[in-house]
């Protein structure tokens, strides 16, 4: 999709409050309203867990947390449940500690952040390690990501397991660019390179606005499209001894299978039991 083709051409700017301007936005604010889904996520490792043991998953590590709202709301949803959110990236921990952990009061005292690269080791015994919106993608060699999925696998309870989210199909190959109107702004995907000598992609968000303002670039990746059997196999590699495809259909239901049609986009995870 070309650029040209997101102006609207009767656009008519409007007032719009402070928290939906360009100069005033908060991209992390933007961020968790445009992509982030911790119910679904919950929901979900409640799902994995189930077809394992009669409990639930108490022990949660976030891996590239980011501002660690997987992790707010994880401690939110149970008062036995603990979190451990590891991010590289100090001021995003920061904004995360003080928007999403803080306003917990009590049960702020069960979560921890960590400035911190996933690949060195941060806790153990945890029920499940989640990795999720493609972050594992920055590993653009295998040697680091196998690195980083032997040091999660460590770092698990003997039956928990590490869930990562992948998406594919042939969109996610060409140069593109998709909005998502959120209601007070529009959310602007654009993969803007993918070379396929070694599925290298670099991907922006931006966030568009009413007023007419806009942020460009709020956030950048420079990332490797790493295929879903790529990834299985090296979570083999580094020791899981099951991995498991579930599969996200788009009707709210996400489950295991072992074969599927492709389509043009999708989104899947994979389970690696330790
Ligand atoms: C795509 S964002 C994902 C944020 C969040 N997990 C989500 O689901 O939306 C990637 C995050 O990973 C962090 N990150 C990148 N490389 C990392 C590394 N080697 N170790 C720890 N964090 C890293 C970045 O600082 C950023 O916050």
């Amino acid at each position: 999709m070309s650029r040209k083709k997101l102006k609207k051409k009767n656009f008519v700017p409007r007032q719009v409050e402070p928290r939906f301007s360009a100069p005033t936005a908060d991209r992390h604010d933007l961020y968790q309203i445009s992509v982030q889904d911790s119910k679904t996520t919950i929901d979900l490792i409640d799902n994995v867990i189930k077809t394992r043991r009669d409990g639930t998953a108490l022990k949660l590590r976030e891996d590239f947390c980011g501002t660690a709202i997987i992790c707010a709301d994880w401690v939110r949803s149970d008062p036995a449940r603990t979190a451990v959110g590891v991010d590289i990236d100090r001021s995003t921990l920061d904004w995360g500690a003080k928007h999403n952990i803080e306003t917990l009061d009590n049960d702020a005292a069960r979560v921890e952040l960590v400035v911190k690269d996933v690949k060195g080791s941060t806790g153990s015994d945890f029920d499940v390690i989640a990795a999720l919106n493609f972050s594992y993608s920055e590993f653009h060699d295998r040697t680091q990501l196998v690195a980083y999925l032997k040091s999660a696998r460590a770092a698990l309870c003997d039956d928990g397991f590490l869930l990562l989210d992948l998406h594919g199909g042939p969109d996610a190959q060409f140069m593109l660019e998709a909005q998502r109107d959120m209601g007070d702004f529009k959310y602007v995907w654009e993969q803007e390179s993918f070379d396929p000598i070694n599925n290298r992609t670099v991907c922006h968000i931006h966030f568009h606005f009413h007023d007419g303002t806009r942020m460009e670039r709020a956030f950048s990746y420079d990332w490797r499209l790493w295929s879903l059997p790529e990834l299985r196999d090296a979570m083999v590699d580094a020791g899981f001894a099951k991995v498991e495809t579930w599969w996200d259909d788009q009707d709210d239901v996400i489950r295991p299978l072992k074969s599927t049609v492709n389509t043009e986009a999708w989104i899947a995870y994979l389970v690696g039991w330790k």
